[in-house]
């Protein structure tokens, strides 16, 4: 009955992991749950007061597929600011969310047979993106050791004359991990020289707690001709709800990338753009309070994971998740019950415990957990607690 493009795709793990807890809570279980991808803060009132205004005044129409150009003018601004980067308000396009970009821009460069690199761990969409564009997803194994980043070494073992993209997301979920000025630059030459595209997901680009962010197309002009940087507001102004992002990349592709959404979507809602310039106009001083925040919860989530039996984790640099290795309980009994695998982990842990962790198998990565810290401190305490008396069972 259903297509076979839909052969090879899965439902979201950590979407299930989500509506399971939720389920439990409606039951009336204490559950604490580590599985959140979106910041636990409310969005900025001068956001909200933004498309209440657009509302009132009847801004509820269609507008432009690719956004209204105002909005578009302030995503340029953006990116000359914050990233040095050069797009003209035309080579932009807004969609409804980065990953609703992101799979725009799949759609958009892959035709089928081609392959698109993945490394891992990765977040969890991306290969399920390139397969329904059509592509073939490779995925490229990272290691601990190097800090879950992709080497060019991995790179040029991966490639193939059928390699159209490699998907690059940094700061990464689920790893946290960060590229430096000079990883991207070598990674992005060997793309260059093999004419491959980058699609650069800097969608946690503002939750970084050491080190600098680099937009790839920014750090050579030859870059930006086979890059797609690809951003929005969810992570940064705590706009998960509102689904807007964009993608940024040369003409060419911009034209095709707003034809895909021309005939599949059109604009996002009208009034969300209107909030979306008002984020824009923030100064970061609302960003700032937030990932002070998060680097509290991410200090004490990792020195109580990293003092579990059997648990390390290492120091993630941006987004906010905790990425730790659990291979030491993998083959164990915990609370009598034979953990294989980081699902079984994760099944124990929501069953026994009441904690709501993601496992590694979702990205990737078997032998890891993935817990998020856009969760309260106190939440975190109990919920570390709750670990710690599990793994003493
Ligand atoms: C790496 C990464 N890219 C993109 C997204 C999607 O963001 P948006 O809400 O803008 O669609 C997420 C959300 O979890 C993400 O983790």
């Amino acid at each position: 009955m259903l297509a076979r493009r839909l052969d090879h795709i899965e439902s979201s793990p950590t979407l299930a992991i989500t509506a399971r807890v939720a389920e439990l809570r409606a039951r009336g279980v204490d559950v604490i749950g580590f599985g959140a991808g979106e910041p636990d803060f409310p969005t900025p009132a001068p956001i909200v007061e933004a498309a209440v205004a657009a509302l009132r005044e009847g801004f509820t129409r269609y507008t432009p597929s690719r956004g209204i150009p105002e909005l578009r003018e302030a995503i340029s601004r953006k990116l000359e600011r914050d990233n040095g980067l050069a797009y003209a308000p035309d080579e932009i396009v807004v969609s409804c969310g980065a990953k609703h970009a992101m799979f725009n821009a799949l759609m958009a460069l892959c035709s089928e047979g081609d392959e698109v690199v993945v490394p891992a761990p990765y977040w969890v969409s991306y290969p399920h993106m390139a397969r329904l564009a059509g592509a073939r997803p490779v995925i490229v194994p990272t290691s601990e050791d190097e800090d879950f980043k992709l080497t060019p070494a991995a790179l040029e073992a991966a490639l193939t004359p059928r390699t159209k993209a490699v998907i690059i997301n940094s700061p990464a979920n689920p790893t946290g991990a960060v590229y430096t000025r000079d990883e991207l630059h070598a990674l992005a030459s060997l793309c260059v020289e093999r004419k491959v595209w980058i699609i650069s997901d800097e969608i946690y680009e503002k939750l970084l707690y050491e080190g600098e962010h680099h937009s790839v197309a920014a750090l050579d002009p030859a870059f930006r001709d086979y890059t797609v940087t690809v951003n929005g507001v969810s992570k940064a102004y705590s706009m998960t709800g509102w689904r807007m992002g964009y993608s940024a990349s040369p003409r060419t592709l911009a034209d095709a990338i707003s034809r895909v959404q021309d005939h599949s979507t059109s604009c996002i809602a009208s009034f969300v753009q209107k909030a979306c310039i008002a984020a824009f106009e923030l100064d970061d001083s609302v960003v700032d309070a937030m990932r002070a925040e998060f680097d509290k919860r991410r200090r004490r989530m990792v020195e109580l994971l990293d003092g579990l039996p059997g648990v390390s984790c290492r120091m993630p640099h941006g987004a906010f998740y905790t990425f730790a290795c659990i291979r030491r309980l993998i083959g164990r009994k915990i609370a009598g019950r034979e953990v294989k695998s980081s699902m079984d982990f994760a099944r124990v842990a929501l069953d026994e415990a009441r904690v709501a962790v993601v496992p590694g198998s979702a990205f990737g990565a078997e032998g890891y957990i993935r817990l998020s810290y856009a969760v309260s401190l106190d939440a975190i305490e109990r919920g570390l607690a709750r670990l710690a008396e599990l793994l003493r069972s």
